[in-house]
């Protein structure tokens, strides 16, 4: 019941909670996930011609070339699912060139979704991390574990989760982070993501629940 499909960017710190998030809102908007990190993982572990060149730059934190990865983005973004459900781009842009590329394709989004925490709790938060393979839900050994032992023994480690490669990973978002989000001051939405999720997760549902239904009114009142 939106005037237009959502179009929403998630935008942290590694390990801010982006993917925990995404998890709650794409389920409320039916919108499209569109994870570069995921997107990339899965091409490496596929073997593509895209997975070829991002590989060693992945396994050493280090952030993809902007050539790689703006064009996976962009063909992404085209397809049929993301113009008619609208979408939820996550770890994109992650650079001015990108955040540039997006501008010169037309693409905008509605809100800009930055979840900030301080550094030192990144850390315990990447080196604490698992994923289920099988459902690719995100836990964590202390602040999220898994509800079953089945389920953890299952559980996968990142190979860039390490306490040495987050420090590369966060050097490269310090660098970038003001570039980009000067692009998306009119629909920056900052939310303190050094709370429970929950409390992250409502705070971020208030503010999207007001943001369309407001365009649904406007669009009803005109
Ligand atoms: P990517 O997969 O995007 O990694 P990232 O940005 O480093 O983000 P993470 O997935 O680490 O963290 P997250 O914010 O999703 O946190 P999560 O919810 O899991 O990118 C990986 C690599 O791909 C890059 O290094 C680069 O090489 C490449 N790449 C990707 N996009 C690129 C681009 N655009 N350009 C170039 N290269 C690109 O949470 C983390 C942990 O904390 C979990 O264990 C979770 O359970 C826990 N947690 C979450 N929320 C809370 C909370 N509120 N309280 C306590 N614990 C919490």
């Amino acid at each position: 019941t939106f005037s237009s499909p959502p179009k929403i960017i998630i935008a942290g710190a590694p390990a801010s909670g982006k993917g925990t998030q995404c998890e709650i809102i794409k389920a409320r908007y039916n919108v499209v996930h569109l994870s570069t990190g995921d997107m990339l993982r899965a091409a490496v572990a596929a073997g593509s011609e895209v997975g070829k060149k991002a590989k060693a730059q992945m396994e050493a934190g280090e952030l993809v070339s902007d050539e790689v990865i703006i064009g996976v983005v962009k063909e992404r973004l085209a397809q049929q699912d993301c113009r008619e459900r609208g979408w939820l781009l996550d770890g994109f842009p992650r650079t001015r060139a990108q955040a540039d590329a997006l501008a010169s394709a037309g693409i905008t989004c509605d809100s800009f979704v930055f979840l900030k925490v301080p550094d030192e709790i990144l850390v315990e938060r990447v080196v604490g991390r698992r994923t289920d393979p099988e459902t690719g839900k995100i836990y964590h050994l202390k602040f999220s574990p898994p509800p079953t032992e089945e389920i953890e023994r299952r559980l996968t480690h990142r190979a860039d989760d390490t306490e040495e490669k987050v420090k590369v990973r966060l050097k490269a978002f310090h660098e970038n982070v003001n570039s980009i989000s000067s692009c998306y001051t009119a629909v920056m939405f900052e939310v303190k993501g050094d709370q429970h999720k929950k409390n992250v997760e409502e705070i971020i549902v208030g503010h999207l629940d007001t943001l369309f239904k407001r365009n649904q009114e406007t669009v009803d009142a005109s």
